[in-house]
């Protein structure tokens, strides 16, 4: 049996689709402080199979602990934290609590239960503004907010935890912007509130929530001047977890950090118009002043990923657009 911790979220669901549908058992292990128990009757409805999903806090030592003694667990994907930027600022302490110290109390369950093979959430934020793209996993560290403070953390503890436990399998995935929805359209992207990522924020402007788009800087130094990110499909992402799980099964009882990308930027106006030719909807738009704390222009280096788990991204920008409209047009609330 496979945990997922915070397997009810976004990126969480789509891997538990993937991975059933792979042949593996999962359960899923979340607090429902950002998703909803439909979500998971949704992926009910994918696999065509009840997945058992327990509610609970990865920052109780009771629930996991009583996770681990009801289940036999092989090994677990630790998506469970808190992710907003701008909150982590001003929620500092809430954001260390959730994302670092949740953590150790998960570890620790693992050690009591003698689970050794996990496969980890981190970010690209970790790099913070790169000297150069595509970045390697081998670029400076310096993430640039809390919560990329709190991810590069949660990555020296488990880098710590193998050098005194060498037995361990660990995968650090470092995700760049996963975008996108299952193709079905029963799953996708849900946040609370007015978005503050750019696809989110698109679709809800292309169903009608939202008026326009503001597109924050159009003076970069970039091709048309607005900012450029490596986007990825939430299937790719899935699958990539699936190759990580894969690899921590074999039992390498290494470290593993890998950028989980597609080696390409696309700017916001290239992800507008590949939203409007994908979706036939217009997306009224306006360039406004730049983002505090946005960095221009970063991509990641894919190819360590392809060497180490054979697995690359194959879905294209207008797959992502295509499955993300197909997800909001047929969800207009979201999961509300
Ligand atoms: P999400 O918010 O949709 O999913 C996270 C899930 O964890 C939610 O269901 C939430 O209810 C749950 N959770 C939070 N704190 C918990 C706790 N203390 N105990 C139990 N459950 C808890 O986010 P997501 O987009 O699916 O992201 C999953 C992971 O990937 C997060 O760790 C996030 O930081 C990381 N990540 C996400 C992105 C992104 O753009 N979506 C990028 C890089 C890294
Ligand atoms: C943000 C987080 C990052 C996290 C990532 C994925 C910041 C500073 N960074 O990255 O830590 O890992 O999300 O969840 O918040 N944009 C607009 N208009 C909008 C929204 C965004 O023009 O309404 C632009 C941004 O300026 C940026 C691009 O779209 O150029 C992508 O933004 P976003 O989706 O928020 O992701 P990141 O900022 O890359």
């Amino acid at each position: 049996m496979i945990l997922l911790t915070g397997g009810a979220g976004y990126i969480g669901l789509h891997t538990a689709a993937v991975l059933i549908a792979a042949g593996h058992d999962v359960v899923l292990f979340d607090n429902f402080s950002n998703s909803k128990p439909l979500g998971v009757q949704r992926l009910e409805a994918i696999v065509g199979r009840p997945v058992p999903c327990v509610q609970g806090d990865v920052r109780s030592r009771q629930d996991m602990d009583g996770l681990f003694d009801q289940h036999t667990i092989s090994a677990v994907i630790h998506f469970a934290g808190l992710k907003a930027v701008g909150e982590s600022a001003t929620q500092p302490l809430h954001y260390y609590d959730n994302n670092v110290a949740g953590t150790l109390v998960l570890l620790e369950a693992m050690m009591r239960a003698e689970v050794r093979r996990i496969v980890f959430s981190s970010s690209a934020c970790v790099y913070g503004e790169p000297d150069s793209s595509p970045i390697p996993e081998t670029a400076a560290l310096r993430p640039a907010n809390t919560y990329g403070r709190t991810k590069l953390m949660i990555e020296d503890i488990l880098r710590d935890l193998h050098g005194a436990a060498p037995d361990w399998s660990i995968a650090l995935l470092r995700y760049f912007n996963p975008v996108g929805a299952h193709p079905g359209g029963l799953i996708g992207e849900d946040p609370n509130g007015i978005p503050n990522n750019l696809m989110p924020f698109v679709t809800q402007v292309a169903v009608g929530r939202l008026a326009e788009l503001q597109v924050f800087g159009g003076d970069y130094p970039t091709p048309d001047g607005s900012g450029v990110r490596d986007y990825i499909h939430v299937m790719d992402l899935a699958e990539g977890h699936q190759a990580s799980l894969d690899w921590a099964l074999r039992d390498p009882q290494q470290v593993l950090t890998v950028n989980l990308g597609t080696g390409c930027g696309y700017s916001v106006l290239d992800l507008v118009r590949a939203f409007e030719q994908a979706s036939g909807q217009a997306i009224p738009y306006r360039i406004v002043a730049r983002r505090a704390g946005d960095v221009p222009a970063y991509w990641g280096d894919a190819s360590l990923a392809r060497q180490r788990l054979g697995w690359t991204a194959r879905r294209t920008l207008e797959d992502m657009c295509r499955d993300a409209w197909n997800w909001q047009r047929k969800n207009p609330q979201g999961f509300a």
